[in-house]
């Protein structure tokens, strides 16, 4: 991600496009402005959906040079690690909840192979847990919907949790990432409780012109 942690980047997620036609999906929302591509991906066992593997990300990698934002919803985050690494991947983002006393040695793994590590809390989850991974995280994802599919509805408290990360990482070099239910009448709100980084699927790729649409939530977001 670039330096300044509090620049907005839209980070479309490909869970909602048409897979057919992805690679044309992709450049649309680059196009329309976004400099992230947030890659949900899901096992069927950390949640109850189940999307793609690192073979994706290869194949995509040619695609765009936006950067390759994955998000490991998978119960052995550190089975994958390495294959999403090799596959083109910008950062890794893995689960407390899959991790729990080892999440630490993931995401210092994670940037031993020189990529950005993002640590991210589901919605029941105590953001406290944050705390002891501050200095070995680039960027913390709040979960702002159950993960497991696109197109929820967003979940209010997440707002409170959202300002308290903030809060509690404002002394470090931390991107915070909201990840579900965010739209163009949302988007503001969620970017003034504290977050610059912000995942839309169904608001991206779930409409009709995806370059405008994504340069509609840009400026939703960034108008002051
Ligand atoms: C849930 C996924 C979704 C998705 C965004 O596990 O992570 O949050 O990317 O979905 P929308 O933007 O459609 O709510
Ligand atoms: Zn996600």
């Amino acid at each position: 991600m670039a330096q300044d942690k509090r620049e907005f980047k839209l980070a479309p997620s490909i869970l909602s496009s048409d897979f057919s036609i992805l690679g044309q999906q992709i450049k649309e929302a680059e196009k329309g402005g976004a400099k992230v591509l947030h890659i949900d991906v899901m096992d069927g066992r950390f949640v109850p959906n189940f999307t793609f593997g690192a073979l994706l990300v290869k194949t995509i990698r040619k695609c765009s040079d936006m950067f390759y934002d994955c998000h490991l919803m998978v119960e052995r985050p550190y089975d994958f690690i390495d294959a999403f690494y090799k596959a083109g991947a910008d950062n890794i983002t893995v689960h407390y909840e899959a991790l729990g006393d080892e999440t630490g040695k993931a995401l210092e793994y994670i940037r031993s192979l020189g990529i950005k590590a993002g640590l991210s809390i589901s919605p029941d989850t105590p953001v406290e847990v944050i705390a002891p991974y501050k200095d070995k995280v680039d960027m913390v994802l709040i979960m702002s919907v159950y993960p497991g599919f696109g197109g929820q509805k967003f979940i209010p408290k997440s707002l409170e949790r959202i300002a308290a990360v903030r809060e509690m990482t404002k002394d470090y070099d931390v991107d915070i990432e909201v990840d579900g239910g965010v739209y163009d009448e949302n988007i503001k709100t969620v970017v003034d409780a504290g977050a610059n980084v912000i995942v839309a699927g169904s608001a991206v790729f779930g409409k009709e012109n995806i370059a405008q649409a994504a340069k509609a939530l840009i400026e939703a977001a960034t108008n002051e």
